[in-house]
């Protein structure tokens, strides 16, 4: 409980991390099938998200029955179930509200700081991430706090960028405050995000 520093983290955030969730060859059809799709099926972020028309294309909002999705919305409920037993939060898989989108970030697109409340948990996998791809950033929980420093730790930062990989999957409370800054990608940053409960 107590480290060699006297101190007692409180109230630490899991952010489950999971890598691998796809081949490279499910995850190179799942690719491909977002690309293909990518200006038939327009979600809603654009007209909900602040970013407005900086956000990334996404499918946000829309019904979208495509097999090609069924792989990896069968290994977010792998994860995210394995995430609440970790945790042990006491809820029920079946009976959680669930959503998901896809996203497809050019150079130019963000998200601002959000976070994805009402739900409980939230996860993306990354399907592909091309050089200058934006990191993740989450904000502090606590995301008033500011302590000045030099040299960022874990208890002096207000932020931290979450470095990304192909075929990683990340789930965290969906309370969670992140954003993703203006990249410098040529190629599309591909995303998948979910929400439980
Ligand atoms: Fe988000």
């Amino acid at each position: 409980m107590i480290n060699e520093n006297n101190i007692v983290d409180l109230f630490p955030t899991p952010l489950y991390v999971a890598t691998d969730v796809l081949t490279k060859e499910e995850n190179q059809e799942l690719i491909d099938h977002i690309i293909s799709i990518q200006d038939k099926q327009v979600g809603r972020g654009k007209e909900l998200w602040h970013s407005g028309i900086g956000s990334p294309k996404n499918s946000f909002g829309l019904d979208i029955k495509d097999k090609q999705f069924d792989l990896i919305l069968k290994r977010a409920h792998y994860h995210v179930e394995q995430y609440t037993k970790t945790i042990k939060a006491d809820v029920r898989m079946d009976y959680m509200n669930k959503e998901w989108w896809w996203n497809l970030y050019e150079g130019h697109n963000y998200q601002e700081y959000h976070n994805h409340v009402p739900h409980l948990f939230s996860g993306v996998y990354y399907a592909k991430v091309p050089p200058g791809s934006s990191d993740i950033k989450f904000r502090h929980p606590a995301w008033s706090l500011y302590i000045p420093h030099q040299n960022q730790t874990a208890y002096n930062s207000d932020a931290c960028n979450f470095k990304l990989y192909e075929r990683v999957m990340i789930i965290f409370p969906s309370s969670l405050l992140h954003c993703v800054a203006c990249g410098q990608n040529t190629e599309p940053r591909i995303s998948f995000s979910f929400n439980y409960g």
